[in-house]
């Protein structure tokens, strides 16, 4: 546990530092070492069905990699645009990635046959029923705008449809949404900046700003200023970070984008500075592994780095990044990393909690969600 045990240890830390350990203290109580300890005597064999129960937030879930080939093809012939694949099945082979451009260059393209709000609301609607089945209860899903400004869809029509099915979710189904804006890294500050001006009559319809596309050669630093305005605004901040990009990329958008979680982050085992800096200042890391694994981040899951994180006190997340084009929705990924790195359910437990302090929702939503969690464990 990498939490300062004793006060007097404080008065050498930063203050978010001692902030972000007192707030762990006093909001998990009993629940995190007697609970969770616990939990070690639930039997292997149940505990598929345990993750498959376990209530969970999801907060790194890019909505139009949710876009299964199904529905990219009805979506297709419902606005006449044409794909260059024959059918579903030809579509579905493409998913063979040999890193992350190789699946950007695809994952633009299935992107295309958005184009009307209609096409959106039924995107995160698809998503939100997945979701439920898995037991999702808060999702914090990113969305790509340039990806659409580019190809002459209005930013309003984008967003009108995936907050409404944002509503729809928490009226029918008991899910809490909210909606990130990701700046597409590949592209300019200039554009970026085009896009928050967009977004700025939209300001009570998402909760924060992201940074995705491709890593390497775009740091952090480009978008310094884009970021600070966002700030100024009121909204949350993330950024993929430390994903293929280096540890440097992580520093940076702690340090620069004033990143409040880091997208991935996987390589930060690669940096004991930085993994003692995210353990103490409870920065989360949403890891997606089925992604990693897709993009050959990992040659295989069992080579993958989410037990070192954790096992180092990070505040690490599972999450499904494309869940359509890495293989599964967020059980998937809780199923074949425990699987492959013989987790057992109080890592479970200790994951499903980190979701829920990691979400941007207020104390008193939080608190609520560690009851459900708590509740689920009894
Ligand atoms: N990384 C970066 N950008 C992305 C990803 C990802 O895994 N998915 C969709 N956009
Ligand atoms: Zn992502």
């Amino acid at each position: 546990m990498a939490v300062p045990p004793n006060p007097s240890h404080n008065d050498r830390l930063p203050i978010k530092t001692v902030a972000a350990a007192a707030w762990f203290r006093q909001t998990s109580g009993n629940f995190q070492s007697a609970r969770t300890e616990s939990m070690k005597s639930v039997p292997k064999q149940q505990l598929p069905d345990f993750l498959r129960g376990l209530p969970k937030a999801e907060l790194h879930i890019h909505i139009e990699g949710s876009l299964e080939p199904e529905l990219i093809f009805a979506l297709a012939q419902r606005n006449g645009v044409t794909l260059p694949y024959d059918s579903v099945e030809a579509l579905r082979a493409a998913y063979a990635f040999s890193d992350l451009q190789s699946f950007l260059d695809i994952y633009y393209a299935g992107a295309s046959v958005l184009l009307h709000e209609a096409d959106f609301f039924d995107m995160a609607w698809a998503y939100f029923l997945r979701a439920q089945a898995d037991n999702v209860i808060h999702a914090e899903l990113f969305f790509d705008p340039q990806t659409h400004t580019a190809r002459g869809v209005a930013f309003d029509t984008v967003i009108n449809g995936l907050r409404r099915a944002c509503e729809k979710a928490e009226a029918e189904l008991g899910i809490h949404a909210g909606l990130i804006l990701c700046f597409l890294r590949h592209l300019s500050e200039a554009e970026a900046f085009e896009t928050l001006a967009q977004a700025r009559p939209h300001l009570g319809k998402f909760i924060g700003v992201g940074l995705d596309s491709s890593e390497r050669g775009h740091p952090p630093e480009k978008f310094a200023r884009v970021f600070a305005d966002a700030r100024a605004l009121g909204l949350r901040v993330v950024a993929h970070a430390g994903e293929e990009g280096p540890p440097e990329y992580i520093w940076s958008a702690l340090d620069v984008l004033k990143a409040e979680r880091i997208d991935h982050g996987v390589q930060a085992v690669n940096d004991p500075m930085l993994m003692q800096r995210l353990a103490a200042e409870r920065i989360p890391l949403t890891v997606c592994p089925l992604s990693n694994v897709k993009l050959c981040v990992f040659k295989d899951m069992k080579d993958h780095s989410l037990r070192q994180l954790l096992d180092a006190g990070l505040v690490v997340t599972i999450n499904s990044d494309d869940p359509a084009y890495f293989g599964g929705y967020i059980n998937q990924n809780f199923l074949e990393t425990f699987a492959a790195l013989d987790l057992d359910a109080s890592h479970a437990v200790t994951l499903a909690r980190n979701s829920f302090e990691a979400s941007f929702v207020d104390e008193a939503q939080k608190r609520r969600y560690f009851d459900t969690l708590d509740a689920y464990c009894a």
